[in-house]
């Protein structure tokens, strides 16, 4: 064998046994519950660069709260965010031990070029450390951490909450640029819950207040935190806690209703295609912007991506959790489509097809 040959033989095998060598660690790494500290020496870590100027430039910041079996949602929900933007997007999300572990192992097997523009912040589901013990026997751990978000993330002025039930079907941009468009009263944005007094939850059942009409949702929000501190935001949450406890059904929600219900003008309401909810199209079309401006954030809440009883909303979300960050989005919306076609013919099937008639897919 000629010399070079060798040379070259001999560096591969030595750069593949190194390469299995860092594997190897990198998965006894990923054991250890708990490692905020991985993902961050992972994922690489971009500093403040805000312009609200420039779109391209502008860091979006979403928190979230996965927890049991809903890892595999609240991974669809940031690729979906990842691959809607090209912008950098910072999460934070609220985990317990069995999700951290499978979170690690799964991103650090995304690509590069997505890696470089997120960082991933992890922190176990926890109270504020005022009144931990309280909070503690009065909710479960995974349901109110949204709740506290203002105390328990002290250093942050702003985030998008999401649920890990929701996909961007259009850049996170869309929605974060509404934080800017929110007066100075304003601290908190939210999607309606339902339009009319017939099927309307919260107009039909609520034995509590309610923000409006119709009540918000709370799965998708933008949160203000620095208002929402300066508010005394948690006062509020106990006092309508000890006001209403014996008759809230969604406490969280409930409670975010209650507090918005006495004022109404702290809250700031984007119209319903940024939290498109099943409920928008299970028995009739609902909501008219999303039918001319496209659905910017699909929230499957009611297990409507797991189970069978929306399939025009499960086929959506399948498509984007089978997506791979190589192929392009023409190739998503065209899988949409593919799977659409497959579902029964519904109120909820036609709404779908003609946002996928708006991103031009034929
Ligand atoms: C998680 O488990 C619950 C209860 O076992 C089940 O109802 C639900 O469908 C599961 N969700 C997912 C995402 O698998
Ligand atoms: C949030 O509110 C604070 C206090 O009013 C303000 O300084 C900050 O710019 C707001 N954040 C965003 C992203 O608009
Ligand atoms: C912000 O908007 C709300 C709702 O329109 C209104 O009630 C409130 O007075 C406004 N605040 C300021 C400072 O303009």
């Amino acid at each position: 064998m000629a010399r070079p040959t060798r040379l070259v033989l001999w560096t591969s095998t030595m750069s593949i046994f190194l390469f299995i060598l860092l594997r190897l660690f990198e998965v006894f790494k990923s054991q250890q519950p708990y490692q905020a500290t991985l993902f961050t020496s992972l994922v690489s870590q971009k500093k403040e660069t805000f312009s609200v100027t420039d779109e391209k430039t502008q860091e979006i910041h979403i928190a979230a709260i996965i927890c049991g079996n809903r890892t595999t949602l609240g991974l669809t929900m940031m690729k979906s965010a990842l691959i809607m933007c090209s912008n950098f997007i910072r999460f934070t999300l609220f985990v317990d031990s069995e999700t951290s572990v499978i979170l690690s192992e799964t991103i650090q097997l995304w690509p590069d070029n997505i890696l470089k523009r997120m960082s991933l912040d992890t922190h176990p589901v926890s109270y504020p450390e005022k009144n931990a013990d309280e909070w503690k026997t009065i909710f479960k751990p995974c349901a109110s951490v949204r709740l506290f978000l203002p105390n328990l993330l002290k250093e942050v002025d702003s985030v998008l909450y999401l649920d890990a039930d929701t996909v961007f079907l259009d850049s996170p941009l869309r929605i974060w640029q509404h934080l800017s468009k929110m007066n100075d009263t304003q601290l908190v944005a939210a999607g309606p819950e339902k339009y009319d007094y017939t099927n309307g939850w919260y107009a039909k059942f609520a034995r509590h207040p309610y923000y409006g009409k119709f009540g918000v949702n709370s799965g998708v929000m933008l949160m203000n935190l620095t208002k929402m501190r300066q508010f005394g935001w948690e006062k509020y949450v106990v006092s309508v806690f000890e006001q209403y406890k014996t008759r809230i059904v969604y406490a969280d929600q409930d409670l975010i209703n209650s507090i918005f219900h006495f004022h109404p003008e702290k809250l700031y309401v984007y119209p319903c295609n940024y939290n498109y909810i099943p409920t928008h199209c299970s028995v009739t079309s609902l909501c008219r912007e999303a039918e001319q401006q496209g659905i910017y954030i699909l929230h499957g809440y009611g297990n409507a991506f797991i189970n069978d009883h929306l399939p025009a909303l499960k086929a959506i979300y399948t498509s984007i959790q089978q997506h791979s960050f190589g192929d392009t989005l023409q190739m998503l919306f065209v899988n949409m489509k593919k799977n659409l076609m497959k579902t029964p013919p519904s109120s909820c099937s036609k709404v779908m097809s003609s946002i996928l008639k708006l991103l031009m897919v034929t």
